[in-house]
């Protein structure tokens, strides 16, 4: 198959792209459309067969169930049930990177929840993902568009490195606006449990109720949060930022300068400012595990805010198992 990237730098572009994008999606397609997160991988929520081809191109087992992203409220309650609890933290943080866990309807198919009783629910704020919404007038489901098991593509072009030759269509709109996947809150009884952290922090979810910190052993209804994702091929460990003698080895930091360590092969140099940081987080792993490095060696970072999620990608890319 040949893949094609289709840019969006003018109006017309936009246009014409979108066009694509529902067209291939209207006949049961996939398409890689750039959300404010990450890339996704999108295809019409409502028909089973179609959301089989992002499990096929992403080599996706089929009990990681997918997140359904939705333009307005009309399309929320066509595929989900909103408990009461849920309006204030919607209202605060839709359009934008926060996914709720909600009882599903019967428009969403079993295959898009793994055949959970609940579905993941996102409205996004990328203009392009939403006008492509809009037109089609379906939801979308759409995880990360990147091989299972691999760093999410925060580019147009690591989306290509992924799935080339296995969609037909990308969309590229520049790199992603946050570089992590959205943050995953599902309530409970008034309380909030974060099954996934993101851009929207512990510390501003912690004004719409309680927040329960994530315990693996409460989730095997949450499959895809499995241990090792976000992996880089060549193996990763969490700081003390000293090489390993004898092994090629790649540092990744928060500050510090660009100039080289001694006794490491390479470095990249994130900023100090842990948002802009993770804008680029994906793409300096991308970059170290193409180095042909033996070893990366991550710098921890503090876990307030966004370093949450940082540190959780991190400890993600380290698990081996
Ligand atoms: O930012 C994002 O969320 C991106 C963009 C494309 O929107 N999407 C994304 O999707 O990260 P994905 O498939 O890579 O991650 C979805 C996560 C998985 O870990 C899955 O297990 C979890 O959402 N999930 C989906 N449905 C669920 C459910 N009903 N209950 C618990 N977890 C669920
Ligand atoms: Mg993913």
């Amino acid at each position: 198959m040949i893949t094609e990237t289709v840019e969006t730098r003018t109006r017309e572009d936009c246009a014409r792209a979108v066009a694509r994008a529902v067209e291939v999606l209207a006949n049961g397609g996939v398409v890689a459309l750039p959300t404010e997160t990450v890339y996704g991988l999108a295809a019409d929520a409502t028909n089973a067969d179609a959301v089989a081809g992002i499990f096929e191109a992403k080599h996706r087992p089929l009990f990681d169930p997918l997140i359904v992203h939705i333009a307005d409220a009309g399309m929320a309650h066509l595929v989900a049930e909103f408990p009461s609890g849920y309006e204030a933290l919607l209202k605060r943080f839709w359009p934008g990177p926060l996914t709720v866990v909600v009882p599903r309807r019967p428009a969403i198919p079993d295959i898009v929840t793994a055949g959970l009783p609940t579905v993941a629910v996102r409205m996004p704020a990328h203009p392009i993902f939403r006008e492509v919404l809009e037109c089609l007038g379906k939801p979308l489901a759409a995880p990360s568009a990147n091989r299972f098991g691999r760093i999410s593509p925060t580019t147009a072009g690591h989306v290509r490195e992924e799935l080339d030759g296995r969609i037909p269509l990308i969309v590229a709109a520049g790199p992603a606006e946050h570089g992590v996947e959205s943050t995953i809150v599902e309530m409970e009884r008034g309380r909030l449990r974060v099954l996934r952290n993101g851009p929207v922090s512990p510390e501003q979810l912690a004004g719409f109720g309680e927040v329960l910190e994530m315990d693996e052993a409460d989730f095997p209804s949450a499959p895809g949060q499995l241990k090792s994702h976000y992996a880089p091929a060549t193996p990763l460990r969490l700081g003390p930022d000293n090489p390993t003698p004898g092994k090629r080895c790649g540092l990744l930091r928060f500050g510090g300068g660009t100039h080289l360590p001694a006794g490491f092969d390479r470095v990249e140099t994130l900023s100090v400012d842990l948002r802009e940081a993770a804008t680029e987080l994906f793409a300096a792993m991308r970059r170290l595990d193409a180095a042909g490095l033996d070893e990366i060696v991550a710098e921890p970072v503090a876990e307030e805010g966004i370093g949450h999620a940082i540190m959780d990608r991190l400890r993600k890319a380290a698990a081996r198992e």
